[in-house]
């Protein structure tokens, strides 16, 4: 079967004609001609209020993204992916995450199994053992209760659980404290055990692989804390220590007992995994029942995105823009600016997400590709933002198209706090997309050398994503929201967004680079001049 070209096809040319036409053409004009515009280009669905009326677009623009969507294969794509087909082609695996949120009683076949029974039954005896700890049954070595819950992982062991348990914290379990390692650097694991008591701590060991070097070193590094605090007893470590993978031989090799192992399967990415058993510490800080509403966001987001259709379907509509973006004004970021602070995680999370998936440079068939794929993602929460780095997306050179997201209602409601809040989100995206021009500077009395400082050019796209309330449940959606955007924009650049061989190399290198530090004979070094170097500079200042 001949593969077609991205660039060849004919709404990529026609978008390509269409962005020369109206490049420049500002938001202020768009608004100006079509007065219902911040009224029409709003697309509401499952409480999700997505305002795209200050992207850089016209209904023309609209069509010809759905219909470049269309010509990719979209909605082929899509139910390959929801029907177990194996999409990561570069590892021959299913993409299920969508099964880890299907309800009971659905059917998903993968290699002959129904899976969807095997993912509630691990879900069931995940709650089984939040209860316990979160009640109290669940004691320590030394019959004390648990208090403290760590989890060690790396990447999408990590970033998953330690993003929803900062998002979700008002619905947590106060008297526990949950903290997360995950650098090799031992210092997040020496802060991590900072004041707690061996006695009524539990670590959760969380990795697909159970082989990675950094969660590794953590896990042996966490069970001599731990022994030390039970005079050595192995007996301690049954009590104290739960696996989260999908590696039994290497759990077992950990000297975990598998009875408390929780298990998943190769077709959960790592960065597709917080709803598995990776959400384990999630589940213990919230409860089972949370979760399991979390769960249910996150399908009410796979159906609407697996149903609707593209011109009303959130997930695909964010993914055309950022493609628009990425391919045709050649924008080489996206800023991601919660409005919310216990989205503070959620920047981190999403890079993993959408750079990791995204970041290739060779299409499905293997060739190199002759446009832009994913973007950088980055952001930091809203107003924080605002008094650092956003003076260069209103004034600086680059075009950075930006997703605000803010909740209609705030968990903590204190004075006039969430009324200041929002006022800033409407303010930063009107000022963005209108700016100020030097008649209105001029205007303000600024003396003529200053007005061209003070000008804001405008133009400057974004999405304003609003919610209600940030529940367990709009946290789900929101999350699915972004993982089904990147799987659409994998799709119209037709690369695997599923595999991650980029970061092999690098893995590869510092296994061989360790013993050349940690070797007591001058090892003979092989690398280029300047790693040899660094590593003798390093075995110096050892000294
Ligand atoms: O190095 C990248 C990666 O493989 C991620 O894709 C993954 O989320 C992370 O490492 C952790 O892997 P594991 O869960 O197997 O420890």
């Amino acid at each position: 079967m001949t593969q077609h070209k991205l660039t060849d096809r004919p709404a990529w040319k026609a978008l390509q004609a269409h962005h020369r036409k109206i490049r420049r053409t500002h938001l202020k004009r768009m608004f100006s001609q079509d007065k219902q515009r911040g009224e029409r280009l709003v697309l509401e669905a499952l409480g999700i209020h997505l305002d795209y009326s200050k992207n850089r677009i016209t209904d023309e623009t609209l069509g010809l993204l759905f219909q470049l969507a269309e010509e990719c294969g979209l909605r082929s794509h899509i139910d390959a992916m929801f029907r177990g087909d194996k999409i990561n082609r570069t590892e021959n695996r299913a993409v299920l995450h969508t099964a880890l949120r299907a309800p009971k009683g659905k059917s998903i076949v993968v290699d002959g199994h129904d899976v969807v029974p095997q993912v509630h039954a691990v879900l069931d005896k995940m709650a089984d053992l939040a209860h316990r700890v979160r009640g109290g049954a669940w004691t320590g070595h030394t019959g004390k209760r648990i208090r403290n819950v760590i989890n060690v992982g790396i990447g999408g062991s990590d970033l998953g659980p330690v993003m929803a348990y900062e998002a979700l914290r008002h619905y947590s379990q106060r008297d526990m404290t949950f903290r997360f390692v995950s650098n090799v650097d031992g210092t997040d694991f020496a802060e991590a055990v900072q004041a707690l008591d061996p006695a009524e701590t539990l670590f959760v060991i969380s990795s697909k692989t159970f082989t990675t070097l950094e969660t590794m070193t953590n896990a042996h590094t966490a069970r001599d804390w731990s022994l030390k605090g039970f005079g050595g007893d192995p007996a301690s470590v049954a009590k104290h220590f739960v696996a989260v993978s999908t590696n039994a031989k290497e759990v077992a090799a950990f000297g975990i007992d598998t009875a408390n192992m929780f298990e998943f399967w190769d077709w959960v990415g790592g960065r597709y995994s917080m709803d598995s058993a990776i959400g384990l510490s999630t589940m213990i800080a919230i409860g089972p029942e949370n979760f399991h509403l979390m769960l249910a966001g996150f399908h009410a987001m796979d159906e609407h995105f697996r149903t609707a259709p593209f011109e009303r379907n959130l997930p695909v509509l964010l993914a055309l823009l950022t493609v628009w973006y990425t391919d045709f004004f050649d924008a080489q970021t996206v800023a991601v600016l919660p409005y919310d602070q216990y989205l503070k995680r959620l920047p981190a999370y999403l890079q993993q997400l959408t750079m990791e998936s995204n970041g290739k440079h060779v299409t499905l068939e293997g060739a190199h590709v002759d446009y832009n794929t994913s973007p950088i993602y980055w952001g930091e929460p809203g107003t924080n933002g605002q008094h650092s780095f956003y003076q260069l997306i209103h004034q600086g050179t680059r075009l950075i198209p930006c997703d605000f997201i803010a909740f209609g209602q705030t968990l903590n409601p204190l004075g006039r706090h969430h009324d200041i809040l929002l006022a800033n989100v409407f303010a930063q995206s009107e000022a963005l997309a209108f700016g100020k021009t030097p008649k209105q500077v001029e205007a303000e009395g600024t003396p003529e050398w200053l007005v061209p400082h003070r000008v804001f050019e405008g133009n400057r796209p974004s999405n304003t994503i609003m919610i209600k309330r940030l529940t367990p449940e709009t946290l789900g959606m929101l999350i699915a929201l972004y993982e089904h955007s990147v799987f659409t924009q994998g799709a119209i650049w037709n690369i695997d967004s599923f595999d991650q061989w980029g970061v092999e190399l690098g893995k590869a290198l510092a296994q061989k680079i360790v013993p050349e530090i940690e070797s007591t004979k001058e090892p003979k070094l092989k690398h280029d001049s300047s790693t040899n170097n660094l590593i003798r500079l390093a075995r110096h200042l050892k000294q």
